[in-house]
């Protein structure tokens, strides 16, 4: 089976978030299900220069005249073969993918990811002599219009079936519909059943309503996107498409994160060496200026920092939790107001609170080992991947009960304290007293050791690998490679 992923960022090169760590797990994993997958991704400039040698495999003339050259690449690092859409003009730019080093979205995302949407449809369609895919699997709204281009082939012999998988629906992509001629866009698909959304051009909505099968990233966020409180304004469409949609849970990848070959830490582990913790705890207290002490936990936050992340309850609850002994490790970057919030914490509580702004990948590995808990209390969260690799690292989450969090934490009961498959801490409601609630159960837990190595090592042995997701993935490719023959 040939597939082709289609995706804005991809471990090891691009990385905002854990639809980076997907991407570059994938294919690994598929492979180990016979399936061949390669990746389409835009030419960074991080990546083209990552690599070792590029080739030329043709040219595509998008639907507004510009031309862009596809390149091919063995790509040292991952197990994918690569394509890659060399456009200077579009992607060599500073700041984020999306954005400029000012934090506003680029004036022109509606080409720069049209030419992703529209370069996957040329590769379905032959523009590789050598390899063509039998399934495209575009991710989230930045491939949005893969599916949409595919469906829209007016050559019939070279239709090719898509998934499309969901991420994050708070994210859309949409743009002013003013840009429909320049991308190509039908005027059969501009209206409500097709990607028109409240008068504008929605990619999201373009892969939702193109593609063959849809996925999102939990079996709970894939229930809840159907609900009016978490759809986003496509519950209504997503209902109307639900039989095609599945919740395949992310899973980790192994070779990553394992706290008994992690080259980041000081001190590596298993579940049977807990101990060993002590010396990345001590470490890591020696790093950030933080004291070696056990009063309380510990606790991390490695995060986009986005109001969905749900962090303004740690900000309300820091106060009564810094006096009863915890410490807080902040690591996260994201909207100017919650930086500010947590330097100003950090500044009132200097001995307790360690801010670090910026993205730093080997950080986050050390605060997961040298931290006893994880703060993940999101609004809404697809899957989350943060909260899996801290139980992996025997750093009990404390999590808002929702979407892909409450389908992988399962929370200790005070009340049946010695119940076996516990490996976390979670709330029901958003809201400040619950989240207290919550913290008050860990300060419990923690006052029985025991109890709590339990939990690690519970958490540390759940098996959230990738075999299971990239079968359920395998079957949905053969199901769509046997429709289309
Ligand atoms: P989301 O994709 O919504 O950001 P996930 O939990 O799925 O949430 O994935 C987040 C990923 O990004 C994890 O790999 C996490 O370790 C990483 N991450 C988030 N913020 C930072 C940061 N500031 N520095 C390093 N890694 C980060
Ligand atoms: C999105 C979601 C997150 C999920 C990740 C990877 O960024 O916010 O919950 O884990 O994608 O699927």
């Amino acid at each position: 089976m040939r597939v082709l992923q289609v995706s804005s960022e991809m471990v090891p090169w691009v990385k905002t978030g854990g639809l980076a760590d997907v991407a570059g797990a994938l294919p690994a994993a598929l492979a180990r299900c016979g399936v061949e997958l390669r990746a389409l991704l835009p030419g960074y400039p991080v990546i083209l220069q990552a690599l070792r040698s590029t080739e030329r495999i043709g040219r595509a003339r998008l639907p507004w005249g510009d031309e862009v050259d596809v390149l091919g690449a063995e790509a040292h690092g991952s197990s994918a073969r690569l394509y890659l859409i060399d456009a200077a003009w579009l992607y060599a730019r500073a700041g984020s993918p999306y954005e400029d080093a000012q934090g506003h979205a680029f004036a022109d995302n509606h080409r720069r990811f049209a030419a992703l949407g529209w370069v996957a449809r040329e590769l379905a369609c032959g523009l590789d002599p050598t390899w063509q895919p039998q399934v495209v699997h575009a991710h989230d709204w930045h491939a949005g219009l893969a599916p949409a281009y595919l469906a829209w082939s007016t050559a019939p012999h070279v239709r090719r079936p898509s998934v499309f998988t969901i991420h994050n629906l708070a994210y859309q992509g949409l743009f002013r519909a003013v840009h429909q001629a320049e991308l190509g866009i039908p005027a059969h698909a501009w209206h409500l059943e097709g990607l028109e959304f409240h008068g504008q051009i929605s990619y999201m909505k373009a892969g939702i309503v193109h593609a063959d099968r849809l996925s999102t990233v939990s079996a709970g966020y894939a229930r809840e996107i159907q609900t009016p409180e978490q759809g986003f304004g496509l519950d209504g469409l997503l209902r109307h498409h639900g039989h095609k949609l599945s919740g395949i849970r992310n899973g980790i990848d192994s070779g990553i994160w394992n706290p008994a070959h992690d080259d980041h830490l000081p001190s590596r582990y298993n579940p049977g060496q807990l101990t060993a913790r002590a010396t990345n705890h001590e470490a890591l207290g020696l790093e950030l200026g933080l004291a070696a002490h056990h009063e309380a936990p510990r606790c991390a936050i490695i995060s986009r920092l986005h109001p969905h992340k749900g962090l303004g309850l740690v900000l309300e609850a820091a106060a009564p939790m810094l006096h009863q002994g915890a410490q807080l490790a902040i690591l996260g970057r994201g909207e100017a107001s919650i930086e500010q919030a947590f330097l100003e914490l950090e500044q009132r509580h200097p001995d307790q609170v360690r801010v670090r702004l910026g993205f730093d990948e080997a950080l986050a590995h050390r605060l997961l080992a040298g931290c006893d808990m994880l703060l993940m209390p999101s609004q809404f969260e697809p899957c989350g991947l943060t909260q899996m690799y801290a139980m992996r690292y025997g750093c009990l989450p404390l999590v808002h009960s929702v979407g892909g969090l409450a389908d992988t934490v399962h929370p200790w009961d005070p009340h049946n304290p010695a119940a076996t498959g516990c490996s976390g801490f979670a709330f029901a409601t958003f809201h400040i007293g619950a989240f207290l609630e919550a913290w008050a159960q860990a300060l419990a837990c923690w006052a029985q050791p025991v109890q709590w190595a339990a939990l690690q090592r519970t958490g540390m042995s759940l098996a959230f690998d990738w075999d299971e997701p990239a079968r359920q993935y395998t079957r949905i490719y053969q199901q769509l490679g046997h429709a289309h023959g």
